[in-house]
């Protein structure tokens, strides 16, 4: 694991690693893939101003909702994780615990929500997918409660499901039909295969108990079928009136929706654009962030993920606004180059990438890291003539 020096790194052995329907699914955008691209290249112009011998040696933990956690970033929420690794979504959560960061469990994710609250102590979150039927979501947050969980994610920016082209050519859509395809794709890739082997297939199981007894095939039928595809704020605020821990609402990128989300008592908001996954002409999480900073103010937190592949990624989210940041890839990259070892580096490289650009950048702390720290140019010195 050691000679894989960054999450790129990571990515380009899981692709090796995976079937091509596992990668595909991990790693792709919607449509011509403009948002997730757009993520990338307008991160990447997001310069830091780094200022030498300040005699400083940074601390990179960070303080959210009452818990202050080792670093200043959190695994996002990724459904079926068990895709990419058998196991992954428990060795995250089991990280989540020994680092100090938190873990999102999503409603479908391939592991019991209970399980990962338990693995990761008290560093688990819930994602809540709002389903049409009422008593549905009213359980998931009962049960996400009583497994200790108290901070809740609710996902606005999936009204439908994405334009996945690669899955589409992967043939990995149902009805799921394997054929000679899959069966070469899955022996090809002998590791993933046999871990997949012993763990058995990656099912749903926040989800498999409303729908009652049925295949695998038409349980992923029926959650298609439940996603609320007329959400409105009238709905998050019964979420929120229904759940008695801290609110998030995940995949903000208009400002004005932002203020909603607050006005309805969220206790933060969370800027992405599910990366890249929903939108082909979405802006950037990097822009949205700086446009929805303006509107959140106060006690209120400020969240994002969408494209962040290091340390040096984050602070510039951070210099952008954002108190708190995520990353779904770069953690399910790891762990399908490496199962849990690669989960690890994962975390690792992120971490010290993080402790790396702070000294860089010559600032104490994460909680220092803010807009002084843009390099936007009105320091260069006029250009003669
Ligand atoms: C494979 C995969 C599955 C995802 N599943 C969910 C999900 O179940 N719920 C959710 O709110 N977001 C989901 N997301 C979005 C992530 O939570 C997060 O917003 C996104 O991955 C951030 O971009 P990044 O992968 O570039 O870090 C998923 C993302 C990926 C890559």
């Amino acid at each position: 694991m050691r000679r894989m020096s960054c999450i790129q790194d990571m990515a380009l052995r899981a692709k090796r690693r995976i079937p091509a329907f596992a990668w595909g699914y991990l790693d792709g955008g919607s449509g011509e893939e403009g948002g997730l691209r757009r993520n990338r290249d307008r991160l990447e112009a997001v310069l830091l101003k780094p200022r030498f011998c300040t005699g400083v040696r940074p601390d990179t933990s960070a303080a959210l909702f009452d818990v202050t956690y080792a670093q200043p970033f959190g695994i996002a929420p990724v459904g079926m994780g068990g895709l990419m690794w058998p196991g992954a979504d428990l060795a995250l959560a089991a990280l989540a615990k020994a680092g100090g960061i938190p873990m999102v469990a999503s409603t479908v994710s391939s592991t019991a929500l209970e399980d990962i609250a338990q693995a990761a102590g008290g560093n688990a979150w819930f994602q809540l997918y709002a389903s049409r039927q009422p008593r549905i979501n009213r359980d998931l947050m009962d049960r996400a409660w009583a497994a200790g969980i108290r901070v809740m994610a609710v996902t606005v920016d999936v009204p439908l499901a994405g334009d996945r082209r690669r899955d589409v050519r992967n043939r990995f859509i149902l009805p799921f039909r394997p054929g000679l395809r899959f069966a070469w794709d899955v022996a090809t890739h002998p590791a993933w295969a046999l871990a997949t082997l012993r763990h058995g297939s990656p099912g749903f199981p926040n989800l498999a108990r409303y729908s009652g007894d049925v295949d695998g095939q038409t349980l992923t039928a029926f959650i298609s079928s439940q996603i609320k595809d007329d959400l409105s704020w009238d709905d998050i605020r019964d979420i929120r009136q229904t759940w008695p821990g801290k609110l998030l609402v995940k995949g903000i990128l208009a400002p004005e929706n932002a203020a909603q989300a607050l006005a309805i008592g969220a206790d933060g908001v969370w800027v992405s654009n599910h990366g890249g996954r929903q939108q082909d002409s979405a802006p950037a999480a990097i822009d949205a962030l700086a446009a929805v900073r303006s509107v959140v103010a106060g006690d209120a937190m400020l969240v994002m993920d969408s494209g962040l592949r290091s340390g040096e990624d984050m602070a510039r989210a951070r210099v952008m606004g954002a108190d708190f940041v995520f990353a779904g890839r770069p953690f399910y990259y790891g762990a399908a180059a490496g199962g849990a070892a690669g989960a690890a580096r994962a975390v690792e490289l992120l971490s010290a990438d993080l402790k790396r650009i702070l000294a860089q950048l010559g600032c104490p702390s994460w909680r220092d890291l803010d807009r002084r720290w843009l390099w936007d140019g009105r320091d260069s010195p006029e250009k003669p003539g």
